[in-house]
This record gives structure tokens, sequence and C-alpha cells, in this order.
């Protein structure tokens, strides 16, 4: 008998694109014998290696290899085609959108047009950009929920680490009263290295030479990447309605060797903090660099590390922990939403 078919639209082809599609070759067949889907690829959506789209399913081992070896989707490809990234959508007349393009921390667009474009064509999606989860979550939920569609989101925070999952399916009935974490990895490796030594400069040029800074490093050090995951958290755990502008934000370019020395002769490390919190009925959010003692197990979360605390008025104090994670994190979260999709919508 034939497997059930299921269609994925993919927008982006960066980093976690390109290694969700390797998951996917992979884990092909075991979805076939699992779930009884053969899960394909229609579409491929990006800003500047073109689009491919074939309704019997792109070849994700060329497509791969071309954008490995030409940096683009081959002029020869014979599934390449034009349009804008809302006319692909639409024309890829697939289950599910996986949105992967680059995060825009000002607006979160385009990728919340995206996200409008596929409900508006009876599409699921899955996102690993957290611009629309840290700006528009409330909002794109209710248009899922009005089509009785998926909207999962993952990876937005710690990659696959269930984070949202956590909470939605192992806590019932437990309210989030506040949250605290350590969620930025680049502001976290740079105060890492200024405590054994190094000056701010040169600890930022070693995060961008192992690859996890970006070239325009301001994002991280100036704590927006920190502030998108707090506002996502903010909006899906405690109801909240924030974005990343509305978020108290420092990041830690005022942070100095000798404060860090400082930290040290007291006991500790100096960290950079997200919180969530109430306060006289609201949910806010701040980012900050705070002192943290030795004994403290957020004084433990090293290098890439990251690490999530969550209180509830039922379950209490629960941290769960990342540990220096890779690509194929980011990959297994988009890839969990997959089967969750699977599993829960089909
Ligand atoms: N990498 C991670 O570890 C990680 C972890 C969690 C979440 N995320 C999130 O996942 C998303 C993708 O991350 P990444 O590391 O793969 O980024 P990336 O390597 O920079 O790739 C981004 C992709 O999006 C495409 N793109 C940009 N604007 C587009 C548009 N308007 N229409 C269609 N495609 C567009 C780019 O096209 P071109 O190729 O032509 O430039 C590129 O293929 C980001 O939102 C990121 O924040 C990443």
């Amino acid at each position: 008998m034939e497997n059930r078919k299921l269609s994925i639209c993919m927008i982006g082809f960066g980093n976690a694109g390109k290694e969700f599609c390797r998951l996917l070759i992979k884990k092909r067949e075991e979805i076939k014998d699992t779930y009884d889907f053969d899960v394909i690829v229609t579409a491929i959506s990006t800003k500047s290696k073109g689009a491919l789209y074939d309704p019997t399913g792109v070849d994700l081992s060329r497509a791969l290899h071309e954008v490995e070896s030409e940096g683009r989707f081959s002029e020869n490809n014979p599934k390449r085609t034009d349009g804008s990234t809302l006319e692909i959508i639409k024309k890829s007349g697939a289950d599910v959108l996986i949105e992967l393009s680059t995060l825009s921390i000002k607006d979160g667009q385009p990728a919340i047009s995206h996200i409008e474009e596929a409900f508006r064509n009876n599409m699921h999606v899955i996102t690993a950009n957290k611009g629309p989860i840290a700006w528009d979550y409330k909002r794109l939920k209710r248009m899922a929920n009005e089509k009785n569609l998926a909207f999962l989101h993952e990876t937005t925070v710690m990659d696959g680490t269930p984070v949202f999952n956590l909470v939605e399916k192992t806590l019932p009935g437990c309210r989030v009263l506040r949250f605290k974490g350590i969620l930025n990895s680049t502001t976290n490796f740079i105060m890492e290295e200024m405590e054994a030594g190094s000056d701010f400069e040169t600890a930022l040029k070693e995060a961008q030479r192992r690859g996890f800074a970006e070239a325009n490093p301001s994002m991280d050090i100036d704590g927006w990447d920190a502030a998108a995951k707090t506002a996502a958290l903010i909006n899906v755990l405690m109801d909240g309605e924030v974005n990343p502008m509305t978020i108290d934000t420092t990041g830690i370019s005022g942070i100095t060797v000798k404060d860090i020395e400082e930290a040290k002769k007291k006991g500790g490390k100096i960290k950079l903090l997200c919180e969530g919190y109430r306060e006289n009925g609201r949910v806010k959010g701040r980012v900050y660099p705070a002192f943290v003692d030795n004994r403290d197990i957020f004084s433990k979360v090293d290098s890439t590390t990251s690490i999530l605390s969550i209180t509830t008025d039922l379950m209490g104090e629960i941290c769960i922990v990342e540990r220096n994670p890779e690509i194929q994190q980011t990959a297994y979260g988009i890839y969990s939403d997959l089967l969750t999709l699977i599993k829960e919508w089909f």
C-alpha cells in the first residue's frame, strides 16, 4: 500500500534549512515505516540562491549539492522556479510551511507575512524563526486556531530542547509565574573568555573565529537576541503581549575586565540574564548583566550552554539545560515539530 504524502514548503535554505534537509533525507524511510507518511519538500524559497518547485518532491540531495558547490541552486536544475516567496508559498500546495528565513529583530518581517500567507492557504506552520513569536504570537495563533491549523515553534528558544513542550505537555495545570535564563551563547562565551584573562575585543574575535558570533555582533552584544527570546517565552508561556522593544534590555558592552575581576573576588561571575515576571498584573521582561554567585547553578552554565529556570505555582522551580548545542540540535527541533504535526494533526 502507498504511504500517505505530507508535503513541505521551506522558506530559507541556510544553516538550519540545509541541516534539516540532511536529517530528513536520513529519516525519510523511518518516518514511512513508523508513521505511514512519505514526507516530501515541494518548494524551497531563498533570498538570493533561487527557488525550487516540484509537486512530486524536490531532490534534496541535489539541492544540497548545488548550494554547497555553486553557492546557489543551479541554472540547469529543471525544478528551478521564479516568483516571490509569497507566490511560492501559494504555488507550493504544501501541507506545511517551515519558516527558516533570517530573523528580523526590529519587526519580525517578512517571516510574519510568510506565516500569514501559509494560514490563508490552509497550511500548518513550523517556525524556527523567533521573530513572529516575539512580535506577533497571539494574533498568528488566533489565525491558526480559527482554521484548526498547527503553529509550532519549539526551535525558537534553545533549539530542540523542550521548552514550550515542557510546559504545554508535561506540566498540565501549572501557571508559569516567572522564568530566568541564560539564552545567548555569544555573550556567555565572551564573558567567560574575559574571566580567563582576555579583553572584550579579543574575546569577541575568538567567538567570531569559532563561528557562533555574527560578523555584526550587535544583535548579541547589545542583548537583542536575548530580548527576542525573552519576548517569545513571555508571549507563549506567560500569556503576555510584549515584543523585543518592550523588553528592558541592557547588553554587555559596558562590562569591563575590572567588573569581572570584582565579581570573581566576591565569589561569582557576571552573566547576561533573561527574565520574565509578573508585576502589578502585567507581564514584563528584562535582559541585563548581573552578578551570579558561584554556588548558583547559573554560574556553571559555560561556553555555548543555555539554561532556563521556570517557576510555576504548583511545581515550584524547574531548570532545563542545553549543553553546547550544534546545528544538529536546531535541525532536531524542526524535526520534532514535524513529528508532533504528524502524530497530533493528521
Ligand atoms: N542556526 C541556528 O543555530 C538557529 C537556531 C535556532 C533558530 N534559528 C533561526 O532559524 C532561522 C534560520 O537560521 P539559519 O542559521 O539557517 O540562517 P541563515 O543561514 O542566515 O539562512 C537564512 C536563510 O533565509 C533565506 N531568506 C532570507 N530572507 C528571505 C526571504 N525574504 N524569502 C526567502 N528566503 C529568505 C536566506 O536566503 P539566502 O540563502 O539567499 O541568503 C537563507 O537561505 C533564523 O530565523 C534563525 O534565527 C537558527
